[in-house]
């Protein structure tokens, strides 16, 4: 069973983010009635929390095609055009990573948007020609892990924008239900909770432990898997009771060994843990303190209690309340 064939593909299957599925829902349902495309429409929020899989959503929704890509992948203003001009009314493009276009591509994207207009330059030197095209209605569907890394020329031009957050342990533990149905393994409600606490907020992560746990459940068990055996397969894979995964203890362990738990500014932990700044800032900070583990201040990162008693340390003086 791939990951796409587990993906849902209409809004009624697709499980928590309440505030964005009803919106999308009114606002798919008006674009229909009035037979136009559905305005642009960002989508931001920390990896694997379904980014792509609303974009596909929304396509189906609309029963129209989606056209995929993404910023790294688009070189020239002319790669864009290619795709733009492929288009068919109503037609999804989804470009992922979408704080990583390059301007001369970006540039493109603007009267392509506002007015159906693709506005480009062939040819060099003397033989340059700019070239006017219509474009049929189309919705740009772009996503990026934070919407503050876009241009505000961009960002400006979605009509809609739609943030995505960390799941709840009931609403993982129905995406770890509906998958494993999927793929005809039977488990218990507690075993889809066990999964659903220890996949930091996030579906991509649940699913991939739901395959190691049904994967440890045929070796060493049979029948349904239960909270025990999630656990003990859990255990086995180092994921922790609070789902934190090896970067994730690194950096904790960093601020409280390395920094004694003063503000450490995200360069300077960046260097220390040999990690690229971007990848603490997208992919390891958002969980860490959604779940209070550290704080972001003025004079940099710091941890907290919890973060302390998470590894049965003893809590610094200054950190404990009175
Ligand atoms: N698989 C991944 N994300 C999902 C979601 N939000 N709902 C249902 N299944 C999913």
């Amino acid at each position: 069973v791939q990951e796409s064939s587990i993906r849902p593909h209409s809004l009624a299957e697709y499980i928590g983010q309440p505030q964005v599925r009803e919106q999308m829902q009114i606002f798919i349902q008006a674009a229909r009635q009035r037979q136009e495309a559905l305005d642009h429409t960002l989508v931001f929020g920390p990896p694997g929390l379904g980014k792509t899989t609303l974009a596909h959503i929304l396509a189906h929704e609309m029963g129209s095609q989606l056209k995929s890509t993404s910023g790294p992948v688009l070189e020239k203003a002319g790669d864009l055009a290619a795709l733009l001009t492929n288009l068919h009314a109503g037609d999804v493009l989804f470009i992922d990573e979408i704080h990583r276009l390059h301007p001369a591509v970006e540039e493109v994207l603007y009267p392509a948007m506002e007015d159906y207009q693709l506005d480009i330059m062939i040819g060099e030197g003397p033989a340059a020609r700019s070239v006017k095209l219509d474009l049929p209605p189309f919705t740009l569907v772009g996503a990026t892990t934070r919407a503050g890394l876009l241009t505000s020329p961009l960002r400006d031009r979605f009509g809609i924008m739609q943030r995505l957050d960390f799941y709840s342990v009931p609403d993982l533990a129905a995406i770890v239900t509906r998958s494993a149905k999927l793929m005809h393994l039977e488990i218990t409600l507690e075993g889809a909770t066990e999964i659903a606490r220890r996949a930091r907020g996030t579906p991509r992560i649940a699913n991939r432990l739901l395959r190691r746990v049904r994967d440890f459940a045929q070796v060493k068990a049979q029948g349904q898997v239960d909270a025990d055996l999630a656990d003990q397969a859990l255990n086995m894979l180092h994921v922790d009771t609070c789902g934190l995964d090896m970067l994730d203890r690194r950096f904790l362990l960093a601020l409280i060994e390395k920094f004694a738990g003063r503000p450490v500014g995200i360069d300077t932990l960046a260097a220390a843990l040999g990690e690229e700044r971007d990848t603490l800032e997208d992919m390891v900070e958002p969980y860490l303190m959604q779940q209070g583990f550290i704080l972001r201040t003025p004079r940099g990162r710091c941890v907290s209690a919890h973060a302390y008693q998470h590894f049965q340390l003893p809590v610094p003086a200054h950190l404990i309340q009175s």
